[in-house]
């Protein structure tokens, strides 16, 4: 079955899918596969080039893409059979500011998501341009939580979150069709409405010391690349140089 993009935004997403086949796939590339639109539009472009003989092999960061990449035949590896570092993760985010961090975990995959790119030399964020924002925030920032007293949980989300300045936060505990969404890893998904987010690492770092907590959608110090297109198909590359040097903490002790 062909895809059509179908409105404006998905346009974009569309464009920029394409273009990161245009410029990361290669033969011999070993990938990390995005979760969420944008990654499934890259997804199927790069399906495209498999079937014309592009020899590339995927890391999936979710069910979903494991099923479409398997469906648009891209050959598959199991992320625990990595003996070196994926060349380059592509991936899409909620909100991605000017320093390339984001919010992630719209689509609820932020676990695998960040464990893909902790397991990459590079990370490149494929965005829509209307993803790009000058203050993270406006998105809701998910936070994965085991189901085991998700309350309790919630509530020392939210302790956190008012120690660190944001008063009166929304914390929702994210459903669809009156049930809670399940993560790929059997979790729950707690969605804070925290609206102008001033500290971002601290987030980032704070969040995950709390027991109960999985991952956060706070992503910060990730992104090598930020790749955005427009939707009549113009794409820019913003590059974050110090990125690179500062990660590669998985690999560095096999090297
Ligand atoms: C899934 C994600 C997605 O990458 C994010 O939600 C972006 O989605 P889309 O490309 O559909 O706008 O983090 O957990």
């Amino acid at each position: 079955m062909k895809y059509h993009p179908e409105t404006a935004q998905d346009q974009a997403k569309y464009a920029v899918g394409r273009a990161a086949v245009e410029r990361y796939a290669h033969d011999g590339a070993r990938l990390g596969l995005g979760s969420g639109t944008t990654s499934a539009w890259f997804v199927r472009a790069l399906g495209e080039k498999v079937e014309q003989g592009l020899d590339v092999v995927g890391v999936p960061t979710s069910n979903f893409t494991r099923d479409l990449a398997r469906s648009v035949g891209i050959p598959l590896l199991d992320i625990n059979d990595l003996d070196a570092p994926l060349e380059v993760t592509l991936d899409g985010p909620d909100e991605v500011d000017h320093d390339g961090d984001q919010i992630k975990g719209g689509g609820a995959c932020l676990l695998w998501e960040r464990m893909v790119a902790e397991a990459s030399d590079k990370v490149v964020c494929i965005a829509d341009d209307t993803k790009l924002v000058d203050q993270l925030g406006k998105f809701p920032m998910p936070i994965e939580v085991v189901q085991y007293g998700w309350m309790a949980t919630r509530r020392s989300v939210t302790a956190l979150l008012t120690d660190l300045g944001y008063v009166d936060v929304e914390i929702v505990q994210r459903s669809r069709d009156g049930e809670p969404v399940i993560t790929d890893n059997g979790n729950f998904i707690l969605d804070a409405h925290l609206l102008a987010i001033t500290d971002k690492s601290l987030l980032d770092t704070q969040l995950n010391l709390i027991p109960g907590v999985v991952e956060n959608g706070m992503f910060t110090g990730i992104v090598d690349e930020i790749l955005m297109a427009s939707p009549n198909g113009d794409t820019r590359l913003i590059e974050l140089p110090h990125r690179k040097a500062a990660r590669k903490p998985q690999w560095r002790t096999h090297k």
